[in-house]
């Protein structure tokens, strides 16, 4: 068992090692079109939780699949997320102006320097699966889930849902799909990523979609409810944008009292479809120490 304490001494040193990465893989320097490169590494490096990257780590220990391999998964699925979010920020999408507990990276270099940098870091996260120390065919399986994840079919598409139906009523089927496709599709990709990239047989594959398919639908269940019930210095990000936005949330379908037993019942369900992979001898302690850790942020 992982004791708390253990996870968040593991968190804090995998947290330094994925922003010393993400650092080194950002370009630098001049450019002559402006500060598309500062507003990448402004995007990108400016804080965060670091949820799938330490869920890649953690599942490259469940995995076997090393470090450096990890690194890599690390990176790109954070490359994908800081471009989303600074995507998803914009003036045209959500329109915010705080992320991170600073300002948004659109007020800072302005729409297009902000859209740019997004559209820049996206080329960058499958580069660097590309250049992952791993076979072909694991790099390939790699960049082929990341796409899925954040094309028409996962992130994107989800993004596009959203803003849809602003001001209207979901189903709580339609909910879940648009959340599961916004959220949780990156969340996949971040445990599968190193799976695939050690070429792991398909009942591990498997199970680690099982895994992750709930807990990505939970954090943003998540999400909405600290929306709705935290203030923003807490989250650095304005806080009850939903509701004054019209966007159809968990919170706004089921309450926030039902939105939570929601995301404790998901993350129970995460958790338990880690028994197969423990029954095989995985190492899957951190996997199910980071997913209770996230259960309870909605509290
Ligand atoms: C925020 O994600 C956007 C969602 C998908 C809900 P995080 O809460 O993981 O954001 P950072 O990376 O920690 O800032
Ligand atoms: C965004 O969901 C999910 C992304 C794909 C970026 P939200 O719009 O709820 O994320 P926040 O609350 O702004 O971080
Ligand atoms: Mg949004
Ligand atoms: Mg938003
Ligand atoms: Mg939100």
């Amino acid at each position: 068992m992982i004791s708390p304490s253990d996870l968040e001494d593991w968190r804090e040193a995998r947290l330094v090692r994925v922003n010393s990465v993400l650092a080194r893989a950002l370009p630098e320097g001049e450019l002559p079109a402006g500060r598309l490169l500062e507003a990448m590494r402004y995007g990108a490096l400016g804080g965060g939780k670091r949820l799938r990257a330490l869920l890649a780590y953690a599942s490259a220990e469940a995995t076997g699949a090393d470090d450096a391999l990890a690194d890599h998964v690390a990176v790109a699925v954070e490359l994908i997320h800081a471009y989303s979010l600074m995507h998803d920020d914009l003036p045209c999408m959500d329109d915010d102006a705080l992320r991170r507990g600073r300002a948004t990276a659109h007020v800072v270099f302005g729409d297009a320097t902000a859209m740019l940098a997004g559209d820049a870091m996206q080329p960058l996260a499958f580069s660097v699966l590309a250049n992952a120390p791993a076979s072909a065919a694991g790099r390939i399986a790699a960049v082929a889930e990341l796409a899925r994840a954040s094309g028409a079919h996962g992130m994107a598409g989800g993004q596009a849902i959203d803003l849809a139906n602003v001001g209207c009523t979901m189903t709580e089927a339609a909910l879940r799909q648009m959340h599961a496709m916004k959220t949780g599709a990156m969340f996949e990709a971040a445990v599968r990523m190193p799976a695939l990239m050690v070429e792991a047989e398909d009942a591990t594959l498997t199970a680690l979609t099982e895994f992750a398919r709930p807990l990505g639908l939970a954090f943003q269940v998540v999400d909405d409810v600290l929306d709705a019930t935290a203030d923003s210095t807490t989250l650095g990000k304005t806080a009850g944008k939903d509701a004054k936005d019209g966007k159809p949330t968990f919170v706004s379908l089921l309450g926030v009292e039902p939105a939570r037993e929601l995301a404790a019942q998901l993350t129970a369900q995460a958790v338990a479809a880690l028994s197969p992979l423990e029954g095989a001898g995985r190492r899957c302690g951190r996997l199910r120490a980071l997913a209770i850790a996230m259960g309870k942020r909605g509290h």
